[in-house]
């Protein structure tokens, strides 16, 4: 499906009903990243995956954008679908984006799953290589990008033993527009710092990391743990950065444990 926010077109999937989980996907990925979870889930919950501006089928504008902006885009698509509070899940990029979320529509939040994900700016050497992968992009194309990306977000032995789930990656990072990548990149860079955000969040909240994610290590995950309220950690054995796609079934067992709480 795909509505028009922002001045752009904004492509969605939702499917199921009762609560409403949104899941905002990783950077340079798409919605098709929670097949897995709509799949399991959508028979107890109602399951919303947004194509982030600049990824999959939404519109990727030749301009600089912001986290900010994307937060915005997934307020208006709940206004659309009249959803008045949700459940959110972000992984990695998704995460920043909730952290930017919950900045201004804290009362939107039913609950906050944040997945492989760090509340902590760039530094900036960070920032330095945000900006070498874009030349990267604009010079050698997507797939050059699925080269540098999939070794960070997969684990050596995923890599070597689910070829389906790597070429899903890489197809999923081919597919994205040079816009995208670069906006993405630079948005990241310029994102604010959430660690003093976090003893602010009120809602109830869980932490979900790989044990293997070298992306955004368990220490980044213990940090949102122990910093905002009440918040549960799960560390997942044998999982990388995308956590939900290398185990889903244990992936799936937290959110909908996490989730049926609040649904009551
Ligand atoms: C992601 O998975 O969204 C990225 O690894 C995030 C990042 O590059 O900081």
């Amino acid at each position: 499906m795909k509505t028009q926010v922002n001045g752009i077109t904004l492509a969605y999937s939702d499917q199921g009903t009762g609560l409403p989980i949104v899941f905002l996907h990783a950077f340079p990925l798409n919605r098709t990243m929670w097949a897995g979870q709509e799949h399991a889930l959508s028979s107890q919950f109602r399951i919303i995956t947004i194509d982030l501006r600049g990824h999959g089928e939404s519109d990727a504008p030749l301009w600089r954008y912001t986290l900010e902006q994307s937060a915005d885009d997934v307020r208006v698509l709940l206004d659309h679908l009249s959803i008045r509070q949700a459940v959110f899940v972000g992984l990695s990029m998704g995460g920043y984006i909730l952290f930017a979320f919950y900045r201004k529509y804290a009362d939107r939040v039913k609950g906050l799953i944040l997945a492989d994900t760090r509340a902590q700016a760039d530094t900036a050497e960070g920032r330095d290589g945000r900006f070498q992968m874009a030349q990267t992009a604009h010079k050698a194309g997507p797939s050059a990008i699925a080269d540098l990306m999939i070794p960070k977000l997969l684990s050596p032995m995923s890599i070597q033993t689910k070829l389906d789930l790597v070429q899903h990656v890489r197809a999923m990072i081919q597919g994205n527009q040079i816009s995208g990548i670069a906006g993405d990149l630079m948005a990241m860079a310029d994102r604010p710092d959430s660690v003093t955000l976090l003893n602010q969040i009120t809602c109830p909240t869980q932490i979900i990391v790989g044990d293997l994610d070298q992306a955004t290590p368990p220490s980044d995950a213990k940090l949102m743990a122990d910093q905002i309220p009440n918040a549960r950690l799960a560390v997942i054995p044998q999982a990388a950065h995308l956590a939900n796609l290398e185990q889903p079934e244990t992936f799936n067992q937290i959110v909908a444990s996490f989730a049926s709480v609040l649904a009551k």
